[in-house]
């Protein structure tokens, strides 16, 4: 025995809230959606566990910041889900799918039925253990992807103020939670394999001027190499960090973002797959009619891109559910989503926005001292890219629709001296 929804949606992060608030725009009933979430709160703002929730003074707490507060929308608080006749099934993990029967089992012996599920698993964070190193579980160790992992992280930034924190990874967590730590006044120290920091998305060049900020700071880089092992006290804490280059780093607290895998294995065998991620088309639909994919686990179709990829940024997960709530309204009677990548951060003082694709030249523009700066990709005569650090609202807004528009662009030497005035005058 169990019970019976229209809709379900399994997982109960940043899609799943931006989804709800769609659903209940389009007009459900009360008791056709169910949630379905192993987190014990209601969707919230992931990307604030990285930033305001880690500020020493006056920080993020729940329930401020419950999607969809990041997109200027309503604030979906449990009385939000109880009001819209939403039953949110909270602390559950499900255990596994049945698409042909479309029965999904919890963790608790439940059966619960759909007639369409949304897919928004998301991704977990990947371990040391996956590359070889022992010792994550060590009392302060962290990662950071749900608000457990953030808890942990504020609790041993408190009670080793003033000591050694090391960054393993040199992506989004790694930045963010070094930047987090400083002001937290920790010595940090960030330890990544590439030559420089944020190397999926930043050139050199981009990268260096974030690399002296950090410095300035007091953050120490050590890079071309990785964790080799843990120095580990019998009271379960790291003590020190070894390095393959034979180099050891004391430590008081490791911070750990060495990447994510999408949460998919109840689908294997069952839809297909592409790119570690549950294959979708333009309508966020799967390779079974009535399940869709959203957010961090789906490969969708990308216009810039010229194929499908998995994207892991907020704005992708809540526009993709976005999409996939308006397909299943208007029984697939929509247009292809189209979406422009969009990926954003926020650091000490500096702010940058990234929009379309990092492929072909490169050509950067304006100061690199500290002031507005930038850089477009350019291929196959066209710009596909941009990015930009201290902008303006309208200055953000301009390179997004530049790339949007895709203009050809056929001197490279006259766009960098046009520099951001290209965009502008697009
Ligand atoms: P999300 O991970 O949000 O949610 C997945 C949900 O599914 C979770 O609630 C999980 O518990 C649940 N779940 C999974 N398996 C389940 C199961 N079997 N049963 C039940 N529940 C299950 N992006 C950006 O663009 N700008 C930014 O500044 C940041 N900052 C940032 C900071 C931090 C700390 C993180 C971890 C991530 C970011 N991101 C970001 C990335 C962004 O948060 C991410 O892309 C979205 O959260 C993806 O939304 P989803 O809903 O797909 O997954
Ligand atoms: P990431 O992919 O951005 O970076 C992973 C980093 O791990 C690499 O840059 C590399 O330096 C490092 N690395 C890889 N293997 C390693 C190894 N064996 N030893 C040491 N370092 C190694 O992933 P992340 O930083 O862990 O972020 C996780 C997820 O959270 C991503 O999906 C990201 O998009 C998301 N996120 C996004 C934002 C944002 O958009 N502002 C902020 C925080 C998190």
């Amino acid at each position: 025995m169990g019970r019976a929804f229209v809709y379900v949606i399994l997982g109960g992060g940043v899609a799943a809230g931006y989804a709800a608030l769609e659903f209940t725009k389009r007009g459900i009933s009360h008791g056709e959606l169910c949630i379905i979430s192993e987190e014990s709160v209601p969707p919230y703002e992931r990307p604030a566990l990285s930033k305001g929730f880690l500020l020493p003074e006056a920080p993020a707490r729940l329930p401020s910041f419950h999607t969809c507060v990041g997109a200027n929308e309503e604030r979906l608080t449990p009385e939000w889900y109880k009001e819209h006749g939403i039953e949110l099934v909270i602390g559950t993990q499900v255990k596994s799918v049945d698409v042909r029967r479309k029965t999904l089992l919890t963790g608790s012996g439940e059966t619960i039925s759909y007639k369409v599920l949304i897919i928004a698993t998301g991704a977990r964070a990947l371990k040391l253990e996956e590359f070889g190193v022992k010792g994550s579980d060590s009392e302060n160790v962290c990662y950071l992807r749900d608000l457990a992992d953030a808890n942990r992280l504020v609790d041993l930034m408190e009670s080793s103020s003033g000591g050694n924190a090391i960054v393993i990874g040199g992506g989004y967590i790694g930045m963010e939670c070094a930047a987090s730590l400083v002001i937290n006044r920790m010595n940090v120290t960030m330890v990544f394999p590439e030559e420089h920091c944020m190397a999926r998305l930043f050139t050199p060049k981009i990268a260096s001027f974030y690399e002296e900020f950090y410095k300035s700071k007091g953050v120490k880089f050590v890079k071309g190499t990785i964790l080799s092992s843990f120095d580990i006290a019998s009271n379960r804490k790291v003590t020190a960090v070894n390095l393959r280059d034979g180099s050891s780093l004391p430590a008081d607290v490791v911070v750990v973002g060495i990447g994510i895998r999408p949460n998919k294995s109840l689908f294997e065998g069952q839809l297909t797959l592409e790119k570690g991620g549950i294959k979708v088309n333009g309508k966020m639909q799967s390779s079974n009619s009535s399940v869709y994919a959203v957010g961090d686990v789906a490969t969708f179709p990308v216009k810039v891109f010229g194929e499908s990829r998995r994207l892991e940024h907020v704005d992708s997960a809540r526009k993709s559910a976005r999409h996939a709530v308006t397909a299943i309204m208007e029984r697939n009677q929509v247009d292809e989503f189209d979406y422009l990548p969009f990926f954003y951060s926020r650091i000490f003082t500096l702010s940058w926005q990234f929009y379309g694709d990092n492929a072909g030249d490169v050509v950067h523009f304006g100061d690199f001292s500290g002031g507005t700066f930038g850089a477009y990709w350019v291929r196959k005569g066209q710009l596909v890219g941009s990015f930009l650090e201290g902008g303006t609202k309208e200055e953000y807004e301009a390179i997004a629709k530049a790339t949007r528009l895709k203009p050809e662009v056929e001197d490279l030497a006259e766009l960098e001296r046009q520099g951001l005035g290209f965009a502008l005058t697009v």
